[in-house]
């Protein structure tokens, strides 16, 4: 069987078609994926701007579906089903994704299946590795997310634990736009990185041990935060400002210095949680997925970590660590075979939960 996953969540367009292969080591396998990506538009304006988006997406999810048909060598006829992410994201951006899939499912004749965008980042590493070994925790670390689930059966996510303010791709982005590197900021901060000595600027690592009065069924001592940090490098930044006063306030070398230092925090943060959890719940496997699982020294100490451990470990390849609809119609398939199918009156939801 053949799906058709769609994603317009935030500022990619992606449609891919997902084959259900019959093999148990890999259930699934991509036969395409393609990305509209709006990156050059909101580079402009230093972040995503919500309407630009929505409306970029009513411009490309034609074109982009018919192109991921076409790599795929399927037609309509040749599908089993649509799958869409529902939410969360940017109620418009997302609205055009589930009005394309219902209006296309109807015409098609073809059932219709709701996916949560953090449900398909999680699939994104079975697409890859095939089954991972259960129980697993899984970190997804994104712009808009960083979480981390347990995963006791195939498809069902059982979340442990959530930053409390930003989320570490957010970070990356707004410490980027402040030391003037642009946006998005995680691929430049981790290039910038590479060439900078990572002690060199003092920063903070934040450990919560209290609870959230937000989030009353979650010890809390997992979770995360990153505004702490971005602040650090504010002030930092404002230090040096007032101390200098002139342009340029760092040469290339402090700049890469900074980077190096942030993301040394990050990763160490993100890494110790996750071996905590995996620690705590006895897993046989650790995966990081979303965006921010692109990040190269994130990769590398994840390997060092599950060697150290003897657990195995999983990332997806850099062409799914970023959003993309192969990793939704994955998460769509699964849904679909446990029976579960979105209703004609399907809504986008900016803040599904998951
Ligand atoms: O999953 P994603 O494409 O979209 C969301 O669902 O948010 O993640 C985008 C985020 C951005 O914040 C971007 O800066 C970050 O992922 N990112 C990275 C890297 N590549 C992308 N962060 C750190 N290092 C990278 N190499
Ligand atoms: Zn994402």
């Amino acid at each position: 069987m053949l799906i058709l996953g769609i994603e317009t969540s935030c500022d990619e367009t992606s449609a891919a078609v997902v084959e259900e292969t019959g093999s148990v080591e890999r259930p699934w396998a991509v036969r395409s994926n393609v990305i509209a990506s709006q990156i050059p538009i909101h580079r402009e304006w230093g972040g995503v701007v919500p309407e630009l988006a929505s409306r970029q997406h009513i411009r490309d999810i034609c074109g982009v579906v018919e192109r991921a048909l076409e790599d795929a060598g399927a037609a309509w006829t040749d599908l089993g089903a649509v799958a869409v992410t529902q939410g969360p994201g940017l109620v418009g951006s997302l609205l055009v994704g589930v009005a394309f899939a219902k209006a296309s499912a109807a015409a098609a004749g073809l059932p219709l299946v709701a996916v949560h965008h953090l449900a398909g980042h999680i699939e994104s590493l079975v697409l890859e590795n095939g089954e991972l070994p259960l129980p697993a925790v899984v970190l997804v670390v994104s712009g808009g997310h960083t979480s981390l689930y347990l995963v006791r059966q195939a498809g069902h996510y059982e979340l442990l634990s959530r930053t409390r303010d930003d989320a570490a791709g957010e970070a990356y982005d707004k410490v980027a736009k402040l030391l003037g590197l642009g946006y998005p900021g995680g691929p430049v901060i981790d290039r910038l990185a590479g060439g900078g000595n990572d002690r060199a600027v003092p920063l903070p690592t934040t450990r919560l041990t209290h609870a959230d009065r937000n989030a009353p069924t979650l010890k809390g001592d997992l979770d995360f935060s990153f505004s702490g940090l971005k602040t650090a490098v504010l002030r930092y930044v404002r230090a040096r400002d007032a101390e200098k006063g002139a342009v340029p306030l760092f040469t290339e070398s402090e700049i890469a210095d900074i980077c190096a230092s942030f993301q040394r925090v990050v990763v160490t943060v993100l890494i110790d949680r996750l071996f905590e959890a995996a620690r705590r719940y006895q897993t046989k496997s650790v995966g990081i997925a979303g965006g921010v699982s692109a990040n190269s020294r994130l990769r590398a100490e994840l390997q060092q970590y599950g060697r150290l451990r003897e657990m195995p470990t999983f990332l997806p390849s850099l062409a799914l660590s970023t959003d993309n609809a192969a990793m939704i119609a994955a998460a769509g398939l699964r849904k679909f075979r446990a029976g579960i199918t979105a209703p004609d009156d399907l809504n986008a939801d900016a803040s599904l939960v998951l």
